[in-house]
C-alpha cells in the first residue's frame, strides 16, 4: 500500500492524509464501529438497503398517486386521506404520524410554507405551488421523499423557484461520493441557489435515515466545502434543500409546526433518500430531476 493509495479505514481519503498520519493502524473492518461511536451514524449493510429501497417504492408510488389527484379545489387534507389509506394498503405505515405530536400522515407544504404544513381544511387554488413529504415505515425500514407540485397552471414565479428548488436537490447529490464530506453537499446547493438569486433556509436539514426516521448526521444545505463528516459507503441519508424566492427568515406558525417564509415569499423543496456507493451514490427514492 502506497502512502497515495485509498486508506484502508475506507474513509475515501488517501493514506497519507488518514491513517498514516495517525498512530493508530489503519482500522480496516471497523469503520462501522468508528462511525456509530464518532458520529452515532449507523452505516447501512447489505439487507438494510434492501429494506429501504422497497421502503422507497412504496414512497415513490405514493408521491405518484397524489401527482395524478392534485387538482385546484382539492383540500390538504383529501391529501392527507390519499396517502394515508395508500400507505396502509401498501403495508406500510405513515412515519408523520403522531412522530413528535404531528397529527396528520403526510405534510404537505404550500407556496409560503417552507414544510410541515398540516393537512386540513385549506383549498388549493389554480397557480399554488404544494410540496408533498412522504416517509412510510416498511417492515421497520424508512423512505423520505418529496416533490413540489403545480397546482393547476404555475405563474412565472412557481415556476422560477420550483426550478431552482429541483435543481438544488440536483447538485445535491452530485456531491455524493466517498471521501466528499456533507459540507460539499451544502456548498454546492448554496452557491447555485444564491446564485440564481434565490435563499436556503438554515433551521431545518437533511438528514441520516433509514432505521429511524431522523438519525445523525445532519446535511445541512449550506456551509462549506470539505467540512463536516467524511462520506463513506453505506451512509443514507436524506438531500432535501428549501428554497426560498425571497429571504431565508422564517416563523413557525402557532401550531408549532407550520414553517413560512418571514417575507411570505414562495418556498420550494425536493427530498431524495441517497445510499453512499463504493463509486458515487445511489438513490433509493430515485425520480428524475
Ligand atoms: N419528512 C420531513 C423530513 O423530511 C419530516 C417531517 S416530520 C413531521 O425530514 F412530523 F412533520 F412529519
Ligand atoms: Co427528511
Ligand atoms: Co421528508
Amino acid at each position: 500500500m502506497g502512502r497515495n493509495d485509498p486508506c484502508p479505514c475506507g474513509s475515501g481519503l488517501k493514506y497519507k492524509k488518514c491513517c498514516l498520519g495517525k498512530k493508530q493502524a489503519p482500522l480496516l473492518g471497523n469503520l462501522k464501529e468508528t462511525y456509530l461511536k464518532k458520529h452515532g451514524i449507523r452505516i447501512k449493510g447489505p439487507s438494510d438497503i434492501e429494506g429501504i429501497r422497497k421502503a422507497g417504492v412504496v414512497a415513490l408510488s405514493t408521491l405518484d398517486l397524489v401527482e395524478k389527484k392534485i387538482k385546484p379545489g382539492m383540500t390538504t387534507d383529501e391529501i392527507n386521506t390519499l396517502v394515508h389509506e395508500f400507505t396502509i394498503r401498501c403495508g406500510a405505515i405513515s412515519a408523520p404520524l403522531n412522530y413528535r405530536g404531528f397529527p396528520k400522515s403526510v405534510c404537505v407544504s404550500i407556496n409560503e410554507v417552507i414544510c410541515h404544513g398540516i393537512p386540513g381544511d385549506r383549498v388549493l387554488k389554480d397557480g399554488d405551488i404544494a410540496n408533498v413529504d412522504v416517509t412510510p415505515i416498511l417492515d421497520g425500514y424508512y423512505a423520505d421523499t418529496s416533490k413540489t407540485f403545480f397546482v393547476g397552471r404555475p405563474g412565472p414565479d412557481a415556476k422560477k423557484i420550483v426550478s431552482v428548488a429541483r435543481e438544488s436537490l440536483r447538485v445535491g447529490m452530485e456531491e455524493v461520493r466517498p471521501g466528499n464530506t456533507v459540507g460539499d453537499i451544502g456548498w454546492a446547493v448554496q452557491k447555485y441557489a444564491e446564485g440564481e438569486g434565490c435563499s436556503v433556509v438554515r433551521e431545518f436539514v437533511g438528514h441520516g435515515v433509514g432505521l429511524e426516521f431522523h438519525e445523525p448526521p445532519q446535511v445541512a444545505h449550506f456551509g462549506q466545502r470539505g467540512q463536516g463528516v467524511v462520506l463513506v459507503p453505506g451512509m443514507v441519508f436524506t438531500i432535501e434543500p428549501m428554497i426560498n424566492l425571497g429571504g431565508k427568515e422564517l416563523r413557525i406558525l402557532d401550531d408549532n409546526w407550520t414553517a413560512v417564509t418571514l417575507d411570505g415569499s414562495l418556498s420550494a423543496q425536493f427530498e431524495q433518500t441517497i445510499l453512499v456507493t463504493e463509486n458515487g451514490y445511489e438513490s433509493l427514492t430515485p425520480y428524475d430531476l
